[in-house]
């Protein structure tokens, strides 16, 4: 599934699958400026690290085409600081707008001011964003598929698959990697409480792409290991910092300890522009906290009292030492993660 961010050039629009409304409908919201485009990214229509990445990149083409005047470099900065921030943990956001900054001065220091002239560059970088995205994707596939063996059960938390980068996925790239390498593979969806991306949207693809697919409520995580039910655990991850240290959606800190209890190995499976070179560990990385209701409502539906208030991270950070391994499209860094990352950056 690759069709579920389109930017159709002629209609200046993004088209974003509504992955709200997922299993049930398909249904695709239309984004006609970065405004819009914030606003599908904070209210969860697309979501998934690497995929908000590729959203941002088209937002800032959107937010181009909406500056003019004299002041329009002025007008366009204000416009790509605010995307930026659409949501705080996810780095590929920050990566895919300083990527796209980068084009722009690059553009101009070529073109001279021309904003006309910037307009195709830009689109043209974020076709490419949109294009290596899956491409990494599948080098993580390959890379990962190598980890799992044939008859293996792999636990993962969240949704890191197709629909949570441009195509293939990250953690469901890996078993994707393994199943093209001709190894039958299930998975368990932890549902991932409160907007159960596991339940709704990674038994949704697996199911459409023939893959095995069990979901568990989060508490049954212990129960099913015990049982030697999960061969591996392998879950994406939305900001890893420079000593290995991941954020990933809440809930991954408690799997990630319990797979070290029973001795199940733990994977992160996620591009480059995931680590964030910058942040020395995860102690630093910002926890996106968001409305309460989403803890104390399913859908509609208030599930407890009035007045009580709930805690709403979106995230948590496992620490390095629980990894056992991060795959990227460069191959699988093993701890020590300091060395590992820098060289896979030297690399890069
Ligand atoms: O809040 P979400 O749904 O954007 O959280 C997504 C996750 O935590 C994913 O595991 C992560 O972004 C990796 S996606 C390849």
């Amino acid at each position: 599934m690759e069709d579920h961010i389109r930017f159709d050039a002629r209609e200046r629009t993004l088209f974003l699958l509504d992955q709200r409304l997922l299993p049930e409908q398909e249904h695709y919201v239309a984004c006609r400026s970065v405004e819009d485009v914030i606003r599908a990214m904070q209210g969860m229509v697309v979501r998934g690290a690497p995929a908000i990445g590729v959203t941002a990149a088209w937002g800032c083409v959107l937010a181009l085409d909406a500056v003019d005047g004299p002041d329009w470099q002025e007008l366009l900065g204000q416009k790509l600081s605010l995307l930026a921030k659409a949501r705080p943990t996810a780095v590929n956001l920050r990566w895919a707008v300083e990527r796209m900054q980068r084009c722009l001065q690059r553009t101009l220091d070529s073109a001279g001011l021309e904003r006309e002239a910037v307009l195709p560059a830009w689109e043209a970088e974020a076709w490419r964003i949109q294009r290596e995205d899956v491409e990494i994707c599948q080098a993580i596939g390959r890379h990962g598929g190598e980890l799992l063996q044939d008859g293996d059960t792999v636990l993962t938390h969240c949704n890191a698959g197709a629909l949570a980068t441009a195509g293939y996925g990250t953690a469901l790239g890996v078993v994707r990697g393994a199943v093209a390498a001709g190894k039958r593979i299930a998975v368990i969806a932890d549902e991932t409480r409160p907007l159960f991306q596991g339940a709704r949207l990674t038994a949704w693809e697996l199911q459409r792409d023939g893959i095995p697919v069990t979901v568990a409520c989060d508490n049954a995580c212990a129960l099913l290991m015990g049982k030697g039910l999960v061969q591996c655990v392998v879950t994406g991850a939305d900001r890893i910092a420079a000593n290995g240290d991941t954020a990933n959606k809440i809930g991954t800190c408690a799997v990630a300890i319990l797979a070290r209890h029973f001795g199940i190995p733990f994977y992160v499976a996620a591009p480059l522009s995931t680590i964030d070179t910058d942040m020395v560990d995860g102690s630093a990385i910002p926890l996106e906290q968001r409305p309460e209701q989403e803890v104390t409502h399913v859908g509609t539906a208030r599930i407890c009292p009035v007045g009580v208030p709930a805690y709403n991270f979106a995230f948590d950070v496992t620490p390095a030492a629980y990894i056992q391994g991060i795959v990227t499209e460069v191959g699988v860094l093993r701890p020590p993660y300091t060395e590992s990352i820098r060289r896979a950056f030297d690399r890069g």
